[in-house]
């Protein structure tokens, strides 16, 4: 039998379980303990009530929450876009073309240089409270390049995405319905078995409706269940597309139209908004409150990537969400945890309650709010990821 553990003496534990605490969909206990049995939640509730255990561990009066469920990342890329980044910050608009850029970089860098950014990646992630990753290709355009990214992926984490729906490789711009039949084609049959989902970047520069459409479809008939860079730079079909292919995700959603947030509050695929991209490109905000208020599900994630947001952490994103995009604190805790998971249609992970991923972060801070009260303060001191303590 595997021991079990008792973390107790938590000041506020966010449970995401709105059956327990004060039944908010936080599912907020306070003087509270989680016990941990292998790599699963087993109990959750009251110090005082707490079954005896094997080990014990003392959160000093602070406060835990699920680990954040970071649902949209890039990390499989070379190179760097710094002077891309400084051009921005002194006026220039942010593109889909900086892309190629990394798709260069990325080509020409060999598998163990790849996996050794991811990894790094990953680890910058996990020390920032997240625990479970998803993250994509789309830096390779080639069946070769964008297989071998998901193969990298793969052995790092569960949630993978195929995206050579990026931009067009930039040998074929002149021809991008050959793109498309590669894309659906011969790339898709390399990639699909080393991947969850299939993504595709809906945007002006990149793949229209129509391409949008043909590229999920034929993933879907390959197994893989569709999710949408939607409505990111301007107002476009992304979003409709996504409802319409039961998407379980929207991602960006940063202009929508009335029609666009009704189809989103009546469906269930996830809004996934990423403030670090606004913040990157000195874009405006994604309006959180408009989505929510219509009865819409949010996600927060990172969109780590070289060139739109080069961030790896949901602290981060948490108070930009709270500080400009209308979220309350708990608004925005729940989208990162709770929401990530819907995001990525799991139900063992983003929420700490019997039959859960033991997959804890512990703040150096009396309540989750601290999140979005102290910004750019490292508060994460502690986190369990499958019941083993990494940080
Ligand atoms: O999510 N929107 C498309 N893809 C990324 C940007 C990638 C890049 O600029 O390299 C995004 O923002
Ligand atoms: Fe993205």
């Amino acid at each position: 039998m595997s021991s079990s553990t008792v973390i107790t003496n938590i000041a506020a534990l966010v449970t995401n379980d709105p059956s327990l605490g004060d039944h908010s969909p936080l599912g907020l206990v306070r003087d509270a303990a989680v016990v941990i049995e292998g790599d699963r939640v087993a109990w959750t509730g009251e110090s005082s009530k707490a079954p005896a255990t094997d080990n014990r561990v003392d959160a000093g009066g602070r406060a835990v929450l699920p680990g954040f469920v970071d649902s949209h990342s890039h990390l499989l890329f070379a190179g760097d876009r710094t002077e891309e980044f400084n051009a921005r910050m002194s006026g220039r608009p942010y593109s889909a073309g900086g892309i190629r850029t990394t798709v260069a970089a990325t080509r020409a860098a060999s598998d163990a240089e790849l996996e050794a950014s991811l990894t790094r990646y990953l680890a910058e992630a996990l020390r920032q409270g997240t625990t479970t990753f998803e993250t994509k290709s789309g830096y390779g355009l080639t069946t070769a390049d964008e297989s071998r990214a998901l193969r990298v992926a793969a052995r790092h984490t569960d949630e993978v995405t195929f995206l050579g729906a990026h931009i067009v490789a930039p040998e074929l711009a002149d021809d991008p319905a050959a793109y498309v039949d590669l894309v659906t084609g011969e790339m898709l049959d390399a990639c699909a078995p080393h991947a969850r989902w299939i993504d595709v970047f809906c945007e002006q520069g990149a793949f229209d409706g129509d391409q949008a459409r043909a590229i999920l479809t034929a993933g879907k008939a390959k197994g893989l269940h569709p999710r949408i860079h939607a409505n990111q730079l301007s107002h476009g079909p992304g979003v409709q597309l996504a409802v319409e292919l039961d998407a379980a995700s929207a991602d960006h959603c940063t202009h929508l139209t009335d029609a666009d947030v009704d189809a989103l509050a009546h469906s269930r695929t996830v809004a996934t908004l990423l403030p670090g991209a606004e913040f990157s490109t000195r874009a405006r905000w994604p309006d959180a409150r408009r989505l929510i208020d219509a009865g819409a599900t949010v996600a927060l994630s990172t969109d780590c990537n070289p060139g739109s947001s080069f961030t790896s952490s949901v602290p981060f994103c948490i108070a930009l969400a709270v500080r400009d995009m209308g979220m309350t604190p708990d608004e925005a805790v729940w989208s990162a945890t709770a929401g990530g998971a819907a995001a990525l249609r799991r139900d063992d992970v983003g929420r700490l309650s019997p039959g859960a991923y033991a997959d804890l972060t512990l703040l150096d801070a009396p309540s989750h709010v601290h999140l979005a009260y102290r910004p750019g303060v490292p508060l994460v001191a502690g986190v369990w990821r499958r019941g083993v303590r990494k940080v």
